[in-house]
Order: structure tokens, then C-alpha cells, then sequence
């Protein structure tokens, strides 16, 4: 672990990453839909704004503590659903939650995630969230809620933001398809990674756990990993749904996806406990708000109704402390963790968090805060 000792910032991880996984993988994570300009669009959007300190406050302690969907939690930083992350390090979501539980974070389990809902609680005893993608077959969504309620899941998340699949063209380049039916650069990525090939092939292969009895695995003809996975999504998911699902559930629940404040309205009228503030990463509606720039209108329609969690471009301290004083609740992070993962397995995850952690409560120093509480309006500009 000498080389992760080394890594003093999340781009450290990025790079890391970048070297452990055949160039298909890195590209998954990485990549986002059409020109991905909201890929860096995202992070970029948090220079719209600067930080205003104010000094010679007493910032000796610093408590970055708080509470979001029924958790207390030690920082104001979840991590997000992400797809498959067996395929990245082979302990995948069990090393992702750990490190979570460990940080004293939230863990939020994807539908596409490569480790089950049980399997996840039992690894874990930090706060869990499973993220629920609504699939042709319905049953599916009450099974989940169930598995969720038997094992003591904290929350949900239901993720809206993919009616159908965006058109991830780094799949497409590499032929990362379902069935995977490599093209000569994916098969030159995956070669150049023996260290990656060989745990890979000596682990159980990564499946899509939780909806693999559900799902037919085989199709005769191949299609990009995301556009396979989106195939099985239901596109009809109206609000109704959503109102369904809340009742059914019973406890703290988030809507994913939203980007306008019309819609956050609705989500509050209906009754969610959080609204994450999100464009998938970049990966769906290419050319969309940045989380970051969709924030300040949710805030200022739905603020102190509901907890608002900003997604997307996060990769320092100061970004989620803008996004804390522009309203937001706290923040989530998938690509950070994810290089971290790739780079080290639970090691590497829990030097992500550790890394944002310091720079959180660094910058909460330089700015003036001791609390989360204190981070207001007046502290950007
Ligand atoms: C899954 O949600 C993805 O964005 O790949």
C-alpha cells in the first residue's frame, strides 16, 4: 500500500485507477454521454463561485457531524450508487461499504450493483441506502423494498434521471458490451491488465446480484453495458410510483435525478425526505445543469422542507463546502470512491474519504466554521 501513501488528492486516485484497470473499465467510470461536457462540467461549475472567510474564530475543534436520511453521519458526504464495482476490484461493494461504515458514512447499494442486498448488510453495520431502479417487472420493486426491510436498510433512493439509457460513446469505442463482445481496443485494454485479468478470473465473475434471478443474462445480440442494463428499466415511472413506494416503504426516502425546481416542488408535495440534486455523473442528459448550478433554484424553492444532497463534481473540500452553503444539506460523491476502489480495494476507498475528510475540515478551518451548521450564504460570494 506504499504507492496509496503517496496519493494526496483524489486525481492522485484517478491516475492510480488508471494504471490498475483495463482501459474498457477506467472508461466506464470515467466516461460519460455524447460530448461529456458534464463530466468535468460538473467540478468546473464550482468555480461560479468563491469562498468568503472570516477570521479569528476560535476553530481549534471542528465538527463535521451531520444527520441526513434518519443517520447521523461523521461527515457531510454519502456514497452514491454506482453499477457493478466488482468488475473495478473484486471485493467491489463489500470494500465500498466498509470503508463507509468505517468513515462512519452512508453506503447507498445500486440495483446494477454486483453484491446483494443481504450480502451488503451483512458486511456493513453503518448507515445503508439501496437505490432502486424501477424494472419491467414490478414485482421486483416490492421485492426489494422487502429484502430491504428485512435486513434494516436506513433508506431509499429512487433514481429518475434514466427513462432510457444515455448514449455512452466510450462503451461504444471499446465494445463493453453485455454480453461482452470485446472489439480490438477492448480486447488490447483488458490484455495490457494482467494483474487486473488474473484477479478478476480467480474471483467469482460479477453479475448483477440483485436482479440477476429476474433478468435474462443472455441476449443474442450484444448492446452497450448501459443500454443493456436500461432495456430492463421500466420508462412509464410516473410519480404515482414514487408515491407508492414511499408509503410502502415507510422510512426515509430520497428521489435521485432532479433538476429543476418544479420538480423538487413535487417531490416535497409527495413526500420525500431528501431530493438528491444530480445529472448522473454526466451520463445521461448531456448538456443539463450541473448539479452545483441546479442547486441554488431547489434550494430556494424546496429549501428547510426537505434535505437536499448535491451530486456530481465533487473532488475537494472547498466544493462541498460551497454546495453546503448554497443550501445544500450535505453532498455525494461515485467517481472519487470509485478510483480509490480501483486503485487499492478497501485501502483505497477509505483513502478517498479520508483525503476529502481533511480537506473538509481544513477548509471549514480557513473559512471560519466549526460546525456544519455554521456554513451559510454569507460564506460565498
Ligand atoms: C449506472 O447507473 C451508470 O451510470 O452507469
Amino acid at each position: 500500500m506504499r504507492k496509496l501513501d503517496k496519493a494526496i488528492n483524489i486525481e492522485d486516485l484517478r491516475k492510480m485507477a488508471r494504471k490498475k484497470l483495463p482501459a474498457p473499465l477506467f472508461n466506464y467510470i470515467a466516461g460519460g454521454s455524447d460530448d461529456e461536457s458534464n463530466v468535468d462540467g460538473n467540478t468546473d461549475a464550482f468555480d461560479s463561485v468563491k469562498l468568503v472567510p472570516e477570521y479569528l474564530v476560535d476553530v481549534a475543534n471542528i465538527d463535521l457531524s451531520v444527520k441526513v436520511l434518519g443517520r447521523e453521519i461523521s461527515m457531510p458526504l454519502l456514497l452514491a450508487p454506482t453499477g457493478m464495482s466488482r468488475l473495478f476490484h473484486h471485493d467491489g461493494e463489500t470494500a465500498v461499504c466498509k470503508a463507509a461504515a468505517a468513515a462512519g458514512t452512508y453506503y447507498a447499494l445500486s440495483t446494477v450493483g454486483s453484491t446483494t442486498i443481504e450480502d451488503v448488510a451483512a458486511a456493513s453495520d453503518g448507515p445503508k441506502c439501496f437505490q432502486i431502479y424501477v424494472m419491467k417487472d414490478r414485482s421486483l420493486t416490492r421485492e426489494f423494498i422487502q429484502r430491504c426491510k428485512d435486513v434494516n436498510f436506513d433508506s431509499l433512493i429512487l433514481t429518475v434521471d434514466i427513462p432510457v439509457a444515455g448514449y455512452r460513446e466510450r462503451e461504444l469505442r471499446y465494445g463493453f458490451t453485455m454480453p461482452p463482445k470485446l472489439n480490438l481496443a477492448g480486447l488490447v485494454g483488458f490484455a495490457a491488465k494482467p494483474a487486473w485479468v488474473y484477479h478478476t478470473l480467480t474471483h467469482a465473475p460479477a453479475r448483477l446480484a440483485n436482479v440477476a434471478h429476474k433478468i435474462p443474462q443472455g441476449s443474442s445480440q450484444s448492446t452497450s453495458l448501459m443500454k443493456y442494463i436500461a432495456s430492463q428499466f421500466d420508462p412509464s415511472v410516473s410519480w404515482d410510483d414514487m408515491a407508492w413506494m414511499i408509503s410502502e416503504w415507510g422510512g426515509p426516502f430520497a428521489i435521485k435525478g432532479i433538476l429543476s425546481a418544479a420538480d423538487a416542488r413535487k417531490a416535497v408535495d409527495i413526500g420525500v425526505s431528501a431530493i438528491m440534486v444530480s445529472n448522473h455523473g454526466g451520463r445521461q442528459l448531456d448538456g443539463a445543469l450541473s448539479a452545483f448550478e441546479a442547486l441554488g433554484p431547489i434550494v430556494d424553492a424546496v429549501g428547510g422542507q426537505c434535505e437536499i444532497i448535491c451530486d456530481g463534481g465533487i473532488r475537494r473540500g472547498t466544493h462541498v463546502l460551497k454546495a453546503l452553503a448554497r443550501g445544500a444539506t450535505a453532498c455525494s460523491i461515485g467517481r472519487p470512491y470509485l478510483f480509490g476502489l480501483a486503485a487499492a480495494g478497501q485501502a483505497g476507498v477509505a483513502k478517498a474519504l479520508a483525503l476529502l475528510r481533511a480537506e473538509i475540515e481544513r477548509d471549514m478551518a480557513l473559512l471560519g466554521c466549526r460546525t456544519i451548521g455554521e456554513i451559510s450564504g454569507k460564506h460565498i460570494s
